[in-house]
């Protein structure tokens, strides 16, 4: 990261700057300071504090029983980390689908609570009036399209979306309802690379994909998916790109034979 980038904060203005100027998004989850500082430090622009959470961090088989007091105890420990990053809290299940009222309190709680600077949730055309009204209250709402893992058994699984001719065309209106609502930026989630490249092309805020293809905006990736410490499934649009279960319990390994061998702890541990 250059000297420059390490001092510029990232707000709604970068990123819509960046999409302008064919700047490539950088955005990854975390969900606790120590993860957040290095994510922060190492110079990534966009920190989600997830729902993911709930599959990675929680042992949860979806994202579905995430609750918002989940979302807030995470998002403030992240918030506390983080001096550059713009940090993203997502809406969990419920927490916006019952009501406008609902989901402005909901999204308040994430700014004044817990110190994030925008939120993120799920949905197309039916979400664009709790858009509307989130942003005119002033907070920044990315949106979510394509797999939404919030509808996980509406789409009987976790599939790629946007197919068929029907599917695609409504995702790219859905994208242009969104924009004209209000949100500063769009998740691609799982769908054809030439559909992604369409929606980036057609609309004037930032697009960012997981399993969309190379043409989106910015990308992103569950971080507990792309340094390995997730083994339960990979899916086929994440790069590993280390390998920390192995090391985490390499060392553990280690510590425990150590241990018992009476090998730790040494004379320099000790007082
Ligand atoms: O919950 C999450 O981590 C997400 C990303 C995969 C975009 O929504």
């Amino acid at each position: 990261m250059s000297k420059q980038a390490s001092m510029n904060k990232i707000t709604t203005a970068v990123i819509r700057d960046m999409k302008r100027k064919g700047e490539k998004i950088s955005m990854l989850t975390a969900y606790d300071y120590p993860t957040a500082k290095v994510v922060d430090e190492a110079g990534v622009d966009i920190i989600l504090i997830g729902d993911s959470l709930g599959m990675v961090v929680l042992g949860y088989d979806s994202t579905l029983p995430v609750t918002m007091e989940d979302m807030i105890h995470h998002t403030k420990a992240v918030s506390r980390a983080v001096k550059r990053a713009m940090v993203v809290a997502d809406m969990p299940f419920m927490s916006y689908q019952v009501s406008v009222e609902d989901a402005l309190y909901n999204a308040g709680r994430f700014l004044q609570e817990a110190g994030a600077h925008g939120v993120k949730l799920e949905g197309g055309r039916e979400v664009a009036e709790i858009t509307q009204r989130i942003t005119a209250a002033g907070i920044p709402v990315m949106a979510h399209l394509g797999l939404t893992p919030q509808s996980v058994h509406q789409f009987g699984g976790y599939k790629v979306q946007g197919k068929e001719e029907r599917a695609a065309k409504r995702i790219l209106e859905d994208a242009k309802i969104l924009e004209e609502a209000g949100a500063f930026s769009l998740v691609l989630e799982c769908i054809p690379a030439a559909l992604a490249r369409e929606v980036t092309q057609s609309i004037s805020i930032a697009t960012i994909g997981i399993g969309a293809g190379v043409d989106c905006d910015g990308q992103v990736l569950v971080l507990h998916d792309m340094l390995g410490m997730f083994e339960k499934f990979i899916p086929k649009f994440v790069k590993t790109y280390a390998t920390l279960n192995v090391q985490m319990k390499e060392a553990v390994n280690q510590y425990i034979d150590e241990v018992k061998k009476g090998i730790f702890p040494e004379k320099k541990h000790s007082f």
